[in-house]
């Protein structure tokens, strides 16, 4: 159970602490944020108010704590990942737990989560070992007007303190995509919970802890954003800012100073369908590429642009699938749970009311209980909705017929957002095409959009992000290069 067992250290009463020089601490402020439990709507959990005091504290140990761990060996660096994603591995029951209570994500996908999480640490300190154990080695007299009188040696160092920000709907697997590759590149860490999804980041910190790493080189602030969101990210300490989440994340970006930032701000994926395409198979994608986790994922299937031709028959398809989905609390593994929160529902339901007025086709009567909203299929919506072009993060897909491939291109294109999309046709060679013309960070050919395996590239454009990430990509954005040259008074080809 949470807060049990090896757990029960972090909890206080019924508060939840928050994590500092390697120790579970109650912070000063005296006060708590409550965890609202989406499918009870009653207070699951609470969290730590923490200071701006409290993050100087934690930023100077981190900058502190990151000098000695620079020079730990990398093959140590990877040895203490493994253990914590063993541990992690372990300890999936309470976590997993957490996670439904806390955003009410289904348990087997609560437990898919933290496995998944493991799997990424294991793999980010394999990863590392190979790609920060080896660098460049560079000549002179390849550019013009030099002899080789110079050596280049370049490696790659740590960037200092990254601070890590996931957002609810994957606080574990989106916090250690993070943690990880800061960790192993030999920076430090700060970390910034989600408020729901803030308990499941406590346990999973509790298995960095236990896992030995030095004292300060991780922390864990539990907080208000509006008390200490600007304060974290506009502080001086911090030199690299990874972010998963809304447009919260135009702000920071805009806040930050000179520092590299990885950011994943959200999504309109669409999903075209060309007349050849096999529509079980697009049916199929379309109810897990929009319906899983509610449709609260950025790669969700947020629209589909189906050619008019081969339409009725794809709606036809996709309805008789939703009526299978089932609806319910997350304990019993419902396909449809309750969204993150009453807001969040409350905005939904905003842009179905307007598809509504005028005049989308409701292939499913429109149901909500709470934040609980039943799976929804908007037919022959057209590009006056707000649900064309806004992303709803629930389960609600709007169908856009479509007379040309080029309109469907278009449209994707007109999207602020540009983080995935999708093309269903049996052509290969026409799929290469329009992968090239759509203006998105990933086109996924014959499948629907998806981050995984969490080693491939993951990037948006545009209002999408800023920076590419995956284990790779991830690594070589949280290190800077640093180079040696070893200059020689003779070019070191002028003897023999
Ligand atoms: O919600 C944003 C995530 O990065 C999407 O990850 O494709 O594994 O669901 P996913």
């Amino acid at each position: 159970m949470a807060g049990t067992g090896i757990f029960s250290e972090i909890l206080e009463g019924e508060v939840y602490k928050y994590y500092s020089d390697g120790e579970w601490k109650t912070s000063s402020s005296g006060k708590s944020v409550a965890i609202i439990n989406p499918t009870t709507r009653k207070t699951q959990y609470k969290v730590q108010a923490c200071t701006q005091e409290e993050v100087n504290k934690v930023m100077e140990m981190a900058k502190s704590a990151q000098k000695s761990w620079a020079k730990t060996p990398l093959w140590k660096r990877a040895e203490l990942l493994h253990k914590a994603a063993a541990i992690l591995k372990d300890n999936k029951a309470p976590i997993a737990e957490s996670l439904v209570k806390e955003i009410a994500k289904p348990a087997k996908d609560s437990v898919t989560e933290v496995v998944r999480s493991g799997d990424l640490i294991s793999y980010c300190a394999e990863e590392g070992v190979r790609i920060l154990g080896e660098g460049k080695f560079l000549l002179s007299d390849s550019f013009p007007g030099n002899d080789r009188t110079k050596y280049c040696l370049t490696s790659k160092i740590p960037l200092g303190v990254v601070l890590a920000i996931p957002p609810f709907n994957y606080p574990v697997n989106l916090a250690v995509s993070k943690i990880a590759p800061a960790l192993i590149a030999g920076n430090s860490l700060v970390l910034k919970p989600p408020t729901q999804g803030a308990v499941s980041c406590l346990h999973m910190v509790h298995c960095l802890h236990l896992a030995g790493f030095p004292k300060g080189l991780i922390s864990c602030i539990t907080g208000k954003g509006s008390e200490i969101g600007d304060f974290l990210t506009m502080h001086p300490a911090v030199n690299c800012i990874s972010f998963t989440g809304g447009d919260t994340g135009i702000s920071i970006s805009k806040k930050a100073g000179m520092i590299p930032l990885q950011m994943e701000l959200g999504g309109k994926d669409a999903c075209i369908v060309l007349e050849d395409a096999d529509l079980d198979l697009v049916a199929s994608n379309i109810i897990k590429g929009g319906f899983s986790y509610s449709g609260q994922r950025c790669t969700a299937v947020k629209v589909v642009l189906v050619m008019e031709s081969v339409a009725d028959e794809l709606v036809e398809k996709v309805k008789a699938k939703v009526a299978k989905l089932t609806v319910g609390p997350p304990e019993e593994n419902c396909d449809i749970t309750a969204v993150v929160s009453e807001s969040s529902a409350n905005f939904i339901e905003g842009l179905v009311m307007d598809a509504k007025e005028k005049g989308a086709t409701f292939c499913q009567e429109y149901q909500r209980d709470g934040n609980l909203i039943w799976p929804l299929l908007l037919d022959n919506v057209r590009p006056d909705m707000r649900i064309a072009w806004e992303e709803p993060f629930g389960p609600v897909l709007p169908v856009l017929r479509i007379s040309s491939v080029e309109e469907g291109i278009n449209h994707c294109n007109a999207s602020n957002f540009g983080l995935q999309g999708c093309v269903f046709t049996k052509d290969i060679n026409k799929a290469i095409l329009i992968s090239d013309a759509m203006e998105t960070g990933t086109v996924q050919i014959n499948s629907a959009p998806a981050r995984g395996p969490d080693h491939f590239p993951f990037q948006g454009l545009k209002d999408s992000g800023i920076g590419s990430q995956g284990v790779t990509n991830s690594i070589n954005l949280m290190t800077k290069v640093k180079t040696t040259v070893i200059n020689l008074p003779t070019p070191s080809y002028s003897m023999g």
